[in-house]
């Protein structure tokens, strides 16, 4: 029997082992982590992470062939084949702070591979990690060998958190990168193998090991320029009167283009776009491409940009100050579906409005109160480090209130805006919490889910991104 062991039951090593336990029955799966509360929370009713579908994949196969265990060293020294999948968060002192990955957890558990194993093994790097990681791992590995053999492989997840399961179950492709030996080819067969179980065929991508790198940075580098292209153009419509909503149609509508990943948006979240751009930049300058750095920045700046042109309308359109008022916060993961917060634009449009002095009453159906607390309080690049090295929160998010309703929420606020796309803040009765709020009332819409003219109609003044300006909000201000 092949026994697979991940290291990192994160929201990638997670799903994936689950379901490749799934499709894989006469496969073995363990995932371990040194974090004992997430091991715990994967082995009882509440998953550590919220994701459609993964409950029944979990239960399906927990205690089977799927186990998740505290015991590393264990599950590490029994696996033929080791993904690992740890945190790889951005380095925030030395050479490359701001930019370059911090590979500590990745090399510890290189040293831990080391150290534990008695049998040749497969290394498959599953993190983000930037181009040539795999060369420094296989270094490790080979350099405290004891004689056994290593093969190195980059097998990058393409999976988006809220759609995982589905991702996972029937993917565009999986990509495979290894070495062109023959010992690096037979271990490619050996992962294909695995995922053949349930991936037609001439989905499975092989490449070498520095081509699979790199597609994953450039795949989401490519998505992310598309949400800040749309987003730019977003600016220029307000500016003009035309419709961010049209436009994205009309242009996405060309089959070369395609409609997908147009939506223009309060600005891009989540654990993958922002760093992995900030990796490819550090490789660019690093091969002395200050061109091409300077390029592919730019879809971080303008990410910015929107997020904070979105808290200058806030601010502006409420007579140029906030101080002291309510405003309610709907949503606070990055994209619907997902109780992660990671890079969400959520935190800078808090910490925006708490700049400006605002009280915030915030509700999202699945992040809890600790995780808004800790986020508002971290350190910009302190998010990707394991939950329990991650601060507890501090003194300064006392102007913050975490609710568990949105109309509890709107109750008595000034406005309210919506950063998260949850279905549920479709179907509000807006009439009722209109009643509830200060006068006027304005709702900034940064997802466009509502409908802005029925809002308008009840007398909310509405703020949607990218659309015609209300009248109010055109004579408040320019915004930056
Ligand atoms: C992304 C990639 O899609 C996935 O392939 C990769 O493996 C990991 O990174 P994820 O970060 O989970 O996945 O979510 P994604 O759906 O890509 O959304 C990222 C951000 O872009 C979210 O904040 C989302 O709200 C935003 N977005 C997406 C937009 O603002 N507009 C869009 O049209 C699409
Ligand atoms: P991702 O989104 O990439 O899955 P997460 O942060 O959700 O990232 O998961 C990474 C997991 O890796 C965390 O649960 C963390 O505790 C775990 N981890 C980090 N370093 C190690 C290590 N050396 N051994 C085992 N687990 C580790």
């Amino acid at each position: 029997m092949v026994k697979i062991c991940c290291i990192g039951a994160g929201y990638v090593g997670g799903p994936t082992m689950a379901v490749i336990a799934l499709k894989c029955p006469s496969v073995e799966v363990a995932v371990v982590d040194i974090s004992v509360a997430r091991i715990t929370a994967w082995n009882s009713d509440v998953l550590p992470i919220y994701e459609p579908g993964l409950d029944e994949v979990v239960k399906q196969r927990r205690g089977k062939n799927l186990f998740f265990s505290t015991d590393v060293e264990k599950h590490v020294s029994e696996a033929d084949i080791i993904f690992v999948s740890v945190n790889t968060p951005t380095k925030t002192r030395g050479l490359g702070a701001g930019k370059a990955a911090d590979l500590t957890y990745w090399e510890s558990a290189a040293r831990m591979i080391a150290d534990v194993s008695k049998s040749d093994k497969i290394v498959v790097e599953k993190s983000t990690v930037p181009v040539k990681t795999a060369e420094a791992i296989e270094r490790i590995l080979t350099h405290n060998s004891k004689g056994i053999k290593y093969q190195i492989l980059s097998n990058p997840e393409f999976l988006a958190e809220g759609t995982a399961i589905e991702d996972l179950f029937n993917p565009d492709r999986v990509l495979i990168g290894g070495r062109e030996t023959t010992e690096g080819q037979e271990a490619i067969k050996a992962l294909k193998a695995v995922y053949a179980h349930w991936v037609p065929e001439e989905r499975i991508i092989c490449t070498n090991l520095w081509s699979a790198e790199l597609s994953k940075l450039a795949a989401n580098a490519f998505l992310a320029q598309r949400i800040s292209s749309v987003n730019a153009m977003s600016a220029l419509c307000e500016a003009t009167g035309a419709d961010v909503s049209q436009v994205s149609h009309a242009v996405g509508k060309d089959t070369r283009i395609g409609p997908k990943f147009l939506n223009a948006s309060v600005g891009f979240g989540g654990s993958c776009f922002q760093k992995d751009i900030l990796n490819l930049v550090y490789i660019c300058e690093c091969n002395g491409l200050t061109e091409v750095a300077n390029y592919w920045k730019q879809v971080i700046k303008v990410n910015d940009y929107q997020k904070n042109r979105f808290v200058n309308r806030i601010v502006s359109s409420m007579f140029n100050t906030v101080s002291g008022k309510k405003i309610a916060v709907l949503g606070f993961a990055f994209k619907k579906d997902t109780g992660d917060t990671r890079e969400t634009p959520a935190i800078d449009v808090c910490n925006g409005l708490l700049g400006d002095n605002a009280r915030l009453n915030i509700y999202d159906p699945e992040v809890t109160e600790d995780q808004i607390k800790r986020d508002l309080s971290m350190k910009k690049f302190d998010w990707d480090h394991p939950f329990h090295l991650q601060p507890m929160s501090p003194t300064s998010t006392k102007q913050v209130n975490v609710v568990w309703d949105a109309y509890e929420a709107a109750k008595d606020a000034h406005g309210l805006c919506i950063i998260t796309e949850w279905d549920e803040f479709k179907k509000l009765d807006y009439k009722k919490i209109f009643d509830s709020m200060q006068k006027p009332a304005f709702v900034f819409d940064g997802r466009n889910i509502v409908n802005a003219e029925k809002l308008r109609e009840i007398g909310f003044i509405v703020y949607s991104i990218g659309k015609p300006l209300d009248p109010w909000l055109k004579d408040m201000p320019a915004v930056a």
